[in-house]
């Protein structure tokens, strides 16, 4: 049966990294029939919006999407297409694999991490108040009046909602993606001591959830405490579950601990639709070289074909990358090679056909 899929190439290396991934996919021959669709600053040429609706509406129909990233245009008040997707199809999970891949040097002895972020709320839910608009001056007075808090005149804000709701789901989308991926420990990171309402809620919501999961073991650590220890140790720890600011920081500390940007795939998952895509942006500074490392593109591709029940796939196309990296010959410059995007892609996807005969 064919997979109907939505391929987003996007922005700056956007379009490089997607032909690769897509040639690497074709070669896992598992039938997928792809539908192009653009978003970001092609689309805003072609439909004068970031995200039309026609690739809202493709994704909807194809339930599962393949994204390149998308350049955030500096002022000009348009919502951002990360965003909108987000909240337009409720892709309230985030998940971002790192491990350390064979060939990359790594400075800890093994490196094996998920991380778990909340996409929908907490500080970046986007409610903000300018400083000096009305709507801040109207909020500051009605703070003053339901708490008696002073605050300055010339003060901005963001507002961290953190729901029960919110975040009971994504606590069970934890424990469900650790048993169901064989993971042992789920580590949740909070600043609950400070943040008691919103962060509190998280932790005590989380430990109220997790009593139907006893199979899955989980400990709670403050953020802060956390970076030191993955710093110094990240063996130690397995899923790490967060709010959307925390996950959104760990997850670049994590790709740092396993060998950089152009490594680390991702996915934002929701109940109805699953949007696969790299950890990284458009890199605006190496775009229209041909030198992007594609390699993060190609194993979210390989979350994708698991996502959708492809699972021989999915590890035929994860082993062709370890296959690659591993002999060291063919590799982009960010790993210290001088192979182009292309050049990458066509070798994983020669490794890709010849695992037809088995791993070697
Ligand atoms: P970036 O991830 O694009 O680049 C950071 C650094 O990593 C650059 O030096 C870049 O050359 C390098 N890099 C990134 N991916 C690479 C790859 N595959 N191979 C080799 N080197 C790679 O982050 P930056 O510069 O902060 O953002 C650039 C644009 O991307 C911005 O407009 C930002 O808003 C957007 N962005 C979009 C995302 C998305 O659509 N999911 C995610 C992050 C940023
Ligand atoms: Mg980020």
């Amino acid at each position: 049966m064919a997979h109907l899929v939505t391929l987003i190439p996007g922005d700056g290396i956007g379009p490089e990294v997607s032909e690769a991934a897509r040639l690497v996919l074709d070669a896992a021959d598992v039938g997928i029939e792809w539908i192009e669709r653009s978003a970001g600053a092609t689309a805003l040429g072609l439909h004068g919006e970031l995200m039309p609706a026609e690739t809202l509406d493709a994704i909807r129909s194809s339930r599962v999407a393949l994204k390149g990233p998308i350049t955030t245009p500096v002022g000009g008040g348009f919502r951002s297409v990360n965003v909108t997707l987000r909240q337009d199809l409720d892709l309230f999970a985030a998940v971002r694999p790192a491990r350390a891949l064979p060939g990359v040097p790594i400075r800890h002895r093994s490196v094996d991490l998920v991380v778990v972020r909340e996409n929908t709320e907490d500080l970046y839910a986007g409610i903000e108040f300018e400083r000096g608009s009305p709507e801040a001056a109207a909020l500051r007075d009605e703070l003053r009046s339901l708490g008696g808090y002073e605050l300055r005149e010339d003060a901005g804000f963001s507002v961290k909602p953190i729901s029960v709701s919110g975040t009971r789901r994504i606590v069970r989308f934890a424990f469900e993606y650790a048993r169901a991926n064989g993971r042992k420990k789920i580590t949740l990171g909070h600043k609950a001591n400070v943040m008691r309402y919103s962060d509190g809620l998280f932790l005590e919501t989380a430990e109220l959830e997790s009593r139907g999961f006893p199979d899955v073991d989980w400990q709670d650590i403050q953020i802060d405490h956390l970076t030191s220890r993955l710093a110094k140790d990240p063996s130690r720890f397995d899923i790490l579950l967060l709010p959307n600011l925390y996950g959104d920081i760990i997850s670049d500390l994590c790709a740092g601990l396993v060998g950089g940007l152009g490594l680390i795939p991702g996915a934002n998952i929701g109940w109805e639709y699953a949007v696969f895509e790299a950890v990284h942006g458009s890199a605006p500074d190496i775009a229209g070289h041909g030198t992007a490392n594609p390699i993060a593109m190609i194993l979210s591709g390989a979350m994708l074909l698991r996502h959708v029940g492809e699972q021989a796939a999915a590890e035929n196309v994860e082993w062709a990358v370890d296959q690659v990296l591993s002999r060291g010959v063919v590799r982009t410059p960010d790993l210290g090679g001088s192979s182009t995007t292309m050049q990458v892609g066509e070798e994983v996807a020669t490794q890709v056909t010849a695992w037809e005969h088995g791993p070697s």
